[in-house]
């Protein structure tokens, strides 16, 4: 799939989420066979939020990361590009009952609205890879993230066996756009997914991102046959050293 520049990439995302807003919770727990929502829990045992914690899940879409993260930070600030995914959300924080500790916020996540070191944990599923910097999205997070504060992300990958690649391929091909277009209505929406699942650096390369970053410690997991990956790493906690008076520079 081809992009005429970064905004071209962002314009087709946002519209694309738009479309499939109301069909894409179905159509997760279709193409996981009901596994995605562990996958998201697993992810939030990963960030270990507790009550005093605030907590920012970017592109957080429908929501159900947020939910999750409800249950057990303080807040979270659930951040999106998509007013129609949004939507979808508020409506199950308010039928959940944690809409007092859950703030929607439209925004790019590449542009965050928030001051360096604002959040105690940051979160992000399935959303890094429809970013049009990968650098730049990962460099964002870790400017709001405070020192020693942790990030995890879910997301998809290939797996690093080549027979289990060669197997997963006809899968994302032909299965996922069928699947995924028959129960949204939208095939060319579930050819960008998997496209950008194979445009998308492996889980080894996404930890190198990281590091380049300024993450600490980047470790990974993978889940449903090395075809999701969970990485966990944290910001530095140790202050950055100032010069000192009179220290030649
Ligand atoms: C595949 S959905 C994932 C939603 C949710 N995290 C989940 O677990 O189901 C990706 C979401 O990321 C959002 N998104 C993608 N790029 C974004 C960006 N640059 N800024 C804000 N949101 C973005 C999309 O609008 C979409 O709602």
């Amino acid at each position: 799939m081809q992009f005429r520049d970064h905004h071209d990439k962002t314009r087709y995302v946002n519209r694309m989420f738009g479309r499939i807003a109301s069909r894409y919770d179905w159509g997760n727990r279709v193409l996981s066979l009901g596994r995605d929502q562990s996958w998201r829990r697993r992810a939030v045992d990963m960030l270990d939020p507790t009550p005093d914690h605030w907590v920012l899940d970017v592109g957080a879409g429908t929501g159900d990361l947020s939910l999750y993260l409800a249950r057990r930070a303080g807040a979270v600030v659930a951040l999106d590009f998509s007013q129609r995914m949004m939507g979808i959300g508020v409506g199950k924080a308010a039928t959940s009952g944690v809409q007092d500790r859950v703030c929607f916020v439209a925004a790019d996540a590449l542009r965050l609205p928030f001051a360096d070191d604002s959040f105690d944990g940051t979160a992000v599923a399935f959303t890094i890879r429809n970013f049009v910097s990968l650098d730049d999205g990962l460099a964002e997070i870790h400017r709001v993230l405070r020192p020693g504060g942790r990030l995890v992300c879910l997301e998809f990958t290939r797996p690093p066996s080549s027979l289990l690649n060669w197997l997963y391929q006809p899968y994302l091909k032909y299965l996922v756009p069928l699947i995924g277009g028959g129960i949204s209505g939208d095939r060319d929406a579930y050819r960008y997914l998997a496209a950008s699942i194979n445009a998308f650096p492996v889980a080894e390369e996404l930890a190198g991102a990281m590091r380049d970053a300024g993450f600490m410690k980047v470790e990974w997991r993978y889940l449903n046959m090395a075809t999701v990956a969970i990485h966990v790493t944290h910001k530095d906690a140790s202050p950055v050293p100032q010069p000192q008076a009179g220290t030649p520079s």
